[in-house]
């Protein structure tokens, strides 16, 4: 999939109320987006799926729903206060800033590119006979290219480890980088910007106090872990899941909702002893892999990007990555975050955080295994992978959106063949009855064709059509979304047959 389809994803999201630009009528807010009438149900439908499978299918998992503000001192215990940073970079001509790191990422898959480009020129040069390794291992253009881009990659790694402002600036400078606004290399030094967003709480005059918008929800279900062990009577191994906002300065905010200032996050920590935490982990990968793999986007879409280099509180850490029309994108993190938050939190506020183990009978520091998604990559993964565009027969063309059933927004469309004869009363009737059920949307305007084209577009995996003979034998032709096939069927089974392909339950069954 291309950047061009990435572009008819966004404005479809658009065009059908699914994603909005925040204050548009004010020329927007930069990275911050609104969803609309569409975008609402869909994304409540994701949080619902990843709630229940986590609240639902294991006993061992409760929900919390913490406060966005915190008290400061968390920030300073969980390391954000000194370490939350981007590395920035000012072009003094064009006055744009950037990210350094992504300056120069972004260099290195022009490298890529160059070398990609090469091979598949000399593949269609040689046709069958190219051997594709041999080549990589001899070309003597592809050979130099790949020792510039190692020697730059190795040199990046060390000065991001390190956290060397200069040397990443040598290396902007190095490799010629240009601003993409101005083309110069009038670049001024790299330093660090925090990424949280600060405000004030409390009057001025009775002293307010910095408080920040949390970077993510994971430090809420950590300081209240006592709380939730004690009064929920849990036993490690235990879990709890949160859902919620969480806010970061992003600069290179870019990409429609895949980096956003702020997002949704579904996190869950996950409690366990000290020492059993890799078992864990490798447990939580299958679990949330085969979450992802369920609702049918293509296994192929997927893979586990395993940290090379991990924070200095993690003893594992992989993403899991999706196939997103710009590339390979991470949409989860699953890390063992050992006993760090835990620990820390206990030292900045002077609290035990502690468990007693009956089994072991003695108290310890649980460890942590960490699953976090945001909510909003999710929901951009579940358009790239729905949105299609298809060509039918008599040469028209139809965009349709295949959600999984279980995450549609609308699941029924009922359509009166024409707005007179009681049609539109007895289609009412149909609504009156199933609404209960499933989200079902009235629609009389325009040809049924039309009706069609609007229902696929925002991903209703069945309409009904009544027409005359519905008023005498109360049947109706139902019509599936994916394959455009029709059927009269009885208007008494629809509960049934819709009730059991948009069933939230059924799509859990696969996983649980
Ligand atoms: N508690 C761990 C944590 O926050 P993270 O990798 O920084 O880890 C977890 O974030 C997930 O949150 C990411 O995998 C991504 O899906 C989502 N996320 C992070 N920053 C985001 C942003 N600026 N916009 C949208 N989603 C974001």
């Amino acid at each position: 999939m291309s950047e061009d389809v990435f572009k008819k994803i966004i404005s479809h999201s658009k065009e059908y109320g699914f994603v909005f630009q925040s204050s548009e009528i004010y020329d927007g807010l930069s990275a911050v987006y609104d969803y609309g009438q569409m975008g609402v149900e869909l994304k409540n439908n994701i949080k619902k799926y990843w709630w229940d499978s986590m609240v639902l299918l294991h006993d061992n998992v409760v929900g919390i729903d913490s406060a966005i503000f915190m008290h400061p001192t968390i920030w300073k215990a969980s390391g954000h206060v000194d370490a939350f940073n981007d590395p920035l970079i000012d072009n003094k001509d064009s006055k744009k800033r950037y990210r350094a790191d992504v300056l120069i990422e972004d260099h290195l898959a022009k490298i890529d590119d160059k070398i990609n480009k090469e091979v598949e020129k000399a593949a269609k040069r040689f046709g069958e006979t190219f051997d594709e390794a041999m080549y990589r291992e001899t070309n003597p253009r592809i050979l130099e290219n790949q020792a510039k881009r190692d020697e730059i990659h190795t040199r990046f790694a060390k000065a991001l480890n390190d956290s060397n402002l200069e040397d990443l600036r040598q290396i902007i400078l190095d490799c010629e980088i240009v601003c993409p606004v101005s083309g110069t290399r009038n670049w001024t030094e790299v330093r660090q910007f925090n990424l949280m967003f600060a405000t004030e709480m409390g009057s001025t005059a009775d002293g307010a106090m910095k408080v920040y918008l949390r970077p993510e929800t994971a430090q809420g279900i950590f300081v209240n872990f006592l709380n939730v062990q004690k009064t929920g009577r849990m036993k490690i191994p235990f879990g709890i899941a949160q859902i919620g906002k969480a806010f970061r300065n992003e600069i290179v905010a870019r990409q429609f909702i895949f980096r956003m200032r702020e997002f949704e996050q579904m996190e869950m920590q996950f409690f366990v002893r000290p020492g059993e935490e890799l078992e864990w982990f490798a447990k939580w990968k299958d679990i949330r892999i085969k979450w992802h793999k369920a609702l049918g986007y293509g296994d192929n879409k997927y893979r586990f990007h395993d940290h090379d280099k991990l924070a200095h509180y993690a003893n594992a850490a992989t993403d899991i990555e999706y196939e997103m029309p710009f590339g390979f994108k991470e949409v989860e993190g699953i890390h063992s975050r050992t006993d760090f938050d835990l620990k820390s939190h206990e030292e900045f506020s002077g609290k035990k955080l502690q468990y007693f183990d009956p089994e072991l009978n003695k108290s310890y520091t649980p460890y942590v295994i960490e699953t976090s998604i945001g909510v909003d990559r999710m929901f951009l993964s579940t358009l790239s992978a729905s949105y299609c565009e298809e060509e039918l027969e008599g040469g028209e063309s139809r965009v349709v959106l295949k959600l999984p059933p279980a995450l549609a927004p609308i699941k029924l469309g009922v359509l009166p063949l024409v707005k007179k004869d009681g049609l539109p009363e007895k289609a009412r009737e149909i609504i009156d009855a199933l609404k209960f059920d499933f989200k079902c949307q009235y629609d009389e305007k325009d040809s049924i064709g039309k009706r069609y084209r609007r229902q696929d577009a925002i991903g209703t995996p069945f309409c009904v059509t009544v027409d005359h003979q519905s008023l005498e034998d109360n049947t109706v032709t139902i019509r599936y979304r994916d394959t455009m096939t029709q059927e009269r069927v009885d208007i008494d089974k629809l509960s049934d047959i819709i009730s059991e392909k948009v069933s939230m339950k059924n799509l859990l069954k696969t996983i649980g």
